[in-house]
């Protein structure tokens, strides 16, 4: 079964590119998981059940945390930003502004690559 996910015709993306994209596609789908078994456990109202679902959350998890490992080791992109900011501690945006070079805490002045560098200003 192939996904149907592509945005770019499936010919035309190397071998690298489409296991990125099966990586990316799994975690979007663990992800996905245990949010419902959040919302599942919260509303349940047997005990035994939700104990259940709660177990099966932390397994999508751990599945999760596996394929974004996969992730960091074959993208430097991942691996640099995982570095900075997952185990950091205090303001998330301060270690954003500490990383480079300050300023960015409000957004207006961001040197960062992210998607919010190719908005167009008018
Ligand atoms: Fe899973």
């Amino acid at each position: 079964m192939s996904s149907e996910s592509y945005h770019e015709a499936v010919e035309l993306l190397s071998e690298e590119t489409k296991n990125m994209h099966r990586a990316i596609v799994s975690l979007k789908e663990e992800l996905e998981a245990v949010d419902w078994y959040q919302q599942r456990a919260e509303a349940c109202s047997d005990a035994d059940l939700r104990a259940v679902l709660i177990h099966n959350k932390n397994e999508e998890i751990e599945h999760a945390m596996m394929v974004l490992e996969w992730i960091r080791r074959h993208n430097p992109t991942f691996d640099a930003n995982i570095g900075t900011y997952v185990n950091s501690s205090g303001s998330i945006l301060e270690v954003e502004a500490s990383k480079t070079g300050g300023g960015s805490a409000g957004g207006a002045t961001s040197t960062s690559l992210g998607i919010g560098s190719l908005k167009v200003t008018v």
